[in-house]
């Protein structure tokens, strides 16, 4: 039987001196507010889409832990969700330079516990612990970070600095045994669409040969794009939604629309990996690439904790990739992921000890960075 999170660290913690306590005591908040909102929008895993009424309630409940923590609650034109230390807002005139630490609660269907929501909750309690800077919740980011993205299109504020803590969703962490990682950057990647006509029929009376059957060709479409990925080094490429028109088991299919993920570490095999497919993206993100003060002040907090360094590149799309690409000195924490490093899946985890951790260098980082 799997213990939740919060059951399992609150009686770890109950085991442990009074000493240890006090240090254990605020990761129990964090894994109570990751048991929250994975409760929301029912299970099996997290299931809060971006658009769904899940999603809005993850907003108003992070809402709530925002004023909760005498944060200023700010919700911009997008839905995108902020809480800032007073005074440090938008408009607050001179004043700390602006810093903002966040990340997203929209989830991929039957998504994990951590994935967004985990450098959310952090962040909120990064900002209540060292008193400065901004917590921030983008709308849609499994969605192509539309929150992110149409703040920067639409030209709104954006902070000097930005700090995201992500779970890995990989094994590299995990392999070399380490806790935390410093991102160095992110992949670029496309989405669009395929969509294949055939003609519809009886599925008893038409025979087999002659038919004009969508999903056939669309089986066809599906190893030709696997094909194409696997030819250029690096890339990847992913088909994860089908609709198949017009649905019915006796019926010939007729039309089937696919939805296509491309991936690659630099601009000229993204491009290469499009044009060998031969999709119309609807949006395209370039590479990000970290650096700056905001890298260096995750770097430095590993150091000073004594923690090996090690630094990975990300396979996933993030919202500080966004930043980055917009000019925001961004810089991304990750912790390890364990289960192999599963994401997206109710069986995404990482360890109560490594999310503290995460946070410790979170806040010290922030605090660096808000200097
Ligand atoms: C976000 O999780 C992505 O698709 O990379
Ligand atoms: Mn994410
Ligand atoms: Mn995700």
């Amino acid at each position: 039987m799997r213990i939740p999170l919060a059951r399992r660290s609150l009686k770890a913690v109950a085991l442990r001196p009074q000493r240890v306590l006090a240090l254990y005591a605020p990761p129990v908040r964090i894994l109570e507010r990751l048991d929250e909102l994975y409760a929301i929008g029912g299970g099996p895993g997290a299931n809060r889409p971006h658009g769904s009424a899940a999603e809005d309630e993850a907003h108003r409940l992070a809402a709530s832990w925002l004023e909760e923590a005498g944060l200023e609650v700010e919700v911009d034109r997008h839905g995108n969700l902020f809480g800032h230390v007073p005074g440090s807002g938008p408009g607050s005139g001179p004043g700390p330079r602006p810093v903002w630490t966040g990340s997203h609660l929209d989830t991929v269907p039957r998504g994990g516990r951590f994935d967004g929501a985990l450098g959310v909750v952090a962040a909120i309690e990064a900002v209540e612990r060292i008193g400065a800077g901004s917590v921030v919740a983008f709308r849609g980011e499994e969605v192509g970070c539309i929150g992110s993205r149409a703040l920067v299109a639409a030209g709104g504020s954006l902070p000097q600095v930005f700090l995201e803590l992500h779970i890995e969703q990989g094994p590299v962490l995990a392999d070399a045994d380490v806790p935390l990682g410093v991102v160095t950057g992110i992949v670029g990647y496309a989405r669009g669409e395929i969509v294949i006509e055939g003609r519809a029929g009886h599925a008893g009376t038409t025979p087999m040969v002659g038919r004009d059957d969508a999903l056939v060709a669309a089986a066809g479409e599906i190893q030709r794009v696997r094909d194409a990925a696997l030819a250029i080094p690096g890339t990847v490429a992913t088909i994860g939604k089908l609709e198949v028109e017009p649905g019915g088991a006796n019926v010939i299919p007729s039309r089937v629309w696919m939805s296509l993920d491309v991936r690659a570490p630099d601009l000229d095999r993204l491009d290469a990996l499009i044009e060998t497919i031969g999709f119309e993206p609807g949006y395209r993100v370039g590479p990000a690439q970290f650096g700056g003060s905001a890298r260096q002040a995750l770097r430095d907090a590993i150091a000073s904790r004594d923690l090996p360094l090690v630094e990975l590149a990300s396979g996933a799309g993030h919202d500080a990739g966004i930043l980055a690409s917009a000019g925001v000195d961004a810089a991304m924490l990750f912790v390890r992921s364990l289960n192999g490093g599963i994401s997206h899946s109710p069986d995404e985890l990482s360890s109560d000890e490594d999310v503290a951790l995460a946070v410790d260098v979170l806040a010290d980082a922030l605090a660096a960075t808000t200097r």
